[in-house]
């Protein structure tokens, strides 16, 4: 099935931001893609508008019960001046996956990139080409059925907006440097049967009191912990985490709590393919910082949409700084971020199927 969308042009389209100086998720392009669920119609209606505010009824289910998903992707400019994106049926797939667990309507999957596809085609002069920039695409769906009853809804709204953006833990423009990361053992994100695999606004809301613990310490983000022992490491904020111990790199397992991240995945690919041993297993606390005693602890990193690959090098746990790798970017960090930020913006050959052109 193919499928097209008006386009209502945005007759007073916005300066672009300084591509010198973009951080993440602050500036807005001139469309966005609106789409309504209705019982017995599915999905219709889908169309490319001016980027605006949106009229929203205050009793409408999201505002009050958290009905709701997003998703996070990239479009990336190449040399040549294409414009491509990064496994966007990984996006589409991971969607549905939420939406089961949500009760929100599933999606075609071609839909669904296609709709990505026509927003950021209608924002094309948007992209940016900066190293270490790139047009992040946030889909998200709301729940806007009027009701007060804590049952799924029968109305939803789907929207793409798009802004240019910096990497989320601002590096210096392509260039990586290490981040310093709170290790929260007070407060958890998920538990098992939850909604931590899912990507929901809840698990971020609930997240935030850890965020200002975090801040407090001077760290970007929060490594999370296991709900039930507080002592297995699950994942960071806004990404997972991985840590190479000797020669060998380490990551939580899928298990229910964990963000399936499309980055985790590419990562765990390209280490396999390098022959580096990496597994998807529990690793306590206990075992990282007997590691890190023994210098044994190489690096540690967080994969993600937004944060591509960021090296960490300082965890803070419980007053205590753990410096990893003297502060430094890694080997195996840098290797990846140039691998993968190489075949996003066209500099490696795509020999695995995950790019898909926009134009
Ligand atoms: C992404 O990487 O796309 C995300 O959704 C993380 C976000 C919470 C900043």
């Amino acid at each position: 099935m193919s499928y097209e969308f008006p386009v209502t042009r945005n007759p007073n389209p916005k300066p672009k931001p300084d591509q010198d100086h973009l951080v993440f998720g602050q500036h807005f392009s001139d469309h966005m893609f609106t789409m309504d669920y209705d019982e017995g119609q599915g999905w219709h209606d889908g169309r490319i508008v001016p980027y605006g505010d949106i009229s929203i009824d205050p009793a409408s289910c999201v505002l009050h019960y958290a009905q709701m998903m997003f998703e996070g992707m990239k479009a990336y400019k190449t040399a040549d001046g294409h414009v491509q994106l990064f496994r966007p049926h990984m996006n589409a797939k991971r969607l549905n996956r939420t939406n089961e667990r949500m009760c929100i309507p599933q999606m075609d999957e071609e839909l669904f990139v296609e709709a990505v596809k026509a927003t950021v085609r209608a924002d094309i002069d948007w992209v940016p080409e900066k190293p270490g920039t790139s047009l992040y695409v946030r889909p998200f769906i709301i729940s806007d059925e009027v009701s007060f009853s804590v049952l799924p809804a029968k109305h939803y709204r789907f929207m793409v907006i798009l802004c240019p953006s910096g990497p989320y833990y601002a590096a210096n423009m392509g260039k990586l440097s290490a981040t310093r990361i709170y290790v929260e053992d007070e407060f958890i994100r998920a538990a098992q049967g939850g909604t931590g695999f899912a990507k929901v606004g809840g698990n971020y809301a609930g997240g935030m009191k850890a965020s200002q613990k975090a801040q407090a310490y001077h760290c970007k983000d929060v490594l999370w912990l296991d709900a039930k022992e507080h002592e297995y490491v699950e994942e960071i904020g806004t990404s997972n985490a991985f840590f190479k111990i000797g020669d060998e790199v380490i990551t939580a397992p899928l298990g229910g709590t964990i963000l399936p991240g499309i980055t985790r995945d590419s990562v765990i690919t390209l280490l396999k393919e390098w022959g580096v041993p990496v597994a998807e297993r529990r690793l306590s606390l206990d075992d990282l910082f007997a590691a890190a005693k023994k210098g044994e602890l190489k690096e540690v990193y967080a994969t993600g949409t937004a944060a591509v690959i960021s090296p960490i090098g300082t965890l803070c746990y419980k007053g205590d700084d753990f410096v990893i790798n003297n502060n430094e970017v890694g080997a195996l960090s840098q290797k990846l971020y140039d691998t993968l930020s190489g075949i996003q913006t066209g500099k490696i050959p795509d020999t695995r199927g995950w790019i898909e052109r926009v134009n």
